[in-house]
């Protein structure tokens, strides 16, 4: 029915996805496809509350949370991502359904449950790429970009639990990256896995 493409981008904070969305899609245009860049929480109105509550510092219960989540994406897939996939294009969506699952399931939440419901809402991504970095490494890289602002131990506990979630989930279509090392080692390994599991060949052209 769609013609298009759901790669989703996922991993704890620092793991390097945005790096290598921002490769890819130099990539999928230089090979003359139509791609579609785009990220979770969105810059909608859905979007821009749940970050100014997230820089507010504000307690919100699990669920609510989840909550503001999905209206987002909903939002997001009316808007954004059906629209690219019906007019077949390849879309990189920096975070998605996984996302919800392992974050909000760190915070109490049932993650089969999330995931179950997320895949009878929403579109389901051809691939999702799952990179993978333990938590000191990924909030090392967060605070040298200057993005820390909460205790790096409370930080480090929360995002050893989201790890924890994203190691397991379990479904097809996700390939997990080691994310550790070499951002150009891991650009090669995410142009394999497009090659292996969607048969898109991109090497060529860059
Ligand atoms: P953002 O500043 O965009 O971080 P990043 O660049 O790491 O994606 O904020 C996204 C934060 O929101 C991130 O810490 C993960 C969290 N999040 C959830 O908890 N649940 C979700 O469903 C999504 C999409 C994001």
């Amino acid at each position: 029915m769609n013609p298009g493409k759901l790669i989703a981008f996922e991993g704890i904070d620092g793991c390097g996805k945005s790096t290598q969305l921002a490769k890819l899609a130099e990539r999928v245009r230089a090979a003359d496809i139509e791609v579609c860049i785009t990220a979770e929480p969105t810059q909608f109105e859905t979007g821009r509350k749940i970050r100014a509550a997230a820089r507010a510092g504000k307690a919100i219960a699990p669920e609510v949370e989840l909550d503001w989540f999905l209206e987002d994406r909903r939002i997001h897939v009316d808007r954004v991502i059906g629209p690219a996939l019906e007019a077949g294009q390849m879309v990189l969506c920096d975070r998605y359904t996984l996302s919800s699952v392992a974050y909000q399931g760190a915070r109490g939440l049932d993650p089969e449950a999330i995931l179950r419901a997320g895949e009878a809402a929403f579109p389901l991504p051809d691939l999702v790429l799952l990179f993978a970095i333990s938590p000191r490494e990924g909030l090392a890289r967060v605070a040298a970009r200057g993005g820390v602002s909460e205790p790096l131990f409370e930080n480090e506990e929360f995002l050893e639990s989201v790890a924890h979630v994203f190691d397991s989930i379990d479904r097809p279509y996700i390939a997990r990256l080691d994310a550790s090392g070499d951002a150009d080692r891991l650009e090669t390994e995410v142009l394999d896995r497009l090659e292996r599991r969607l048969g898109v060949a991109l090497r060529r052209g860059i």
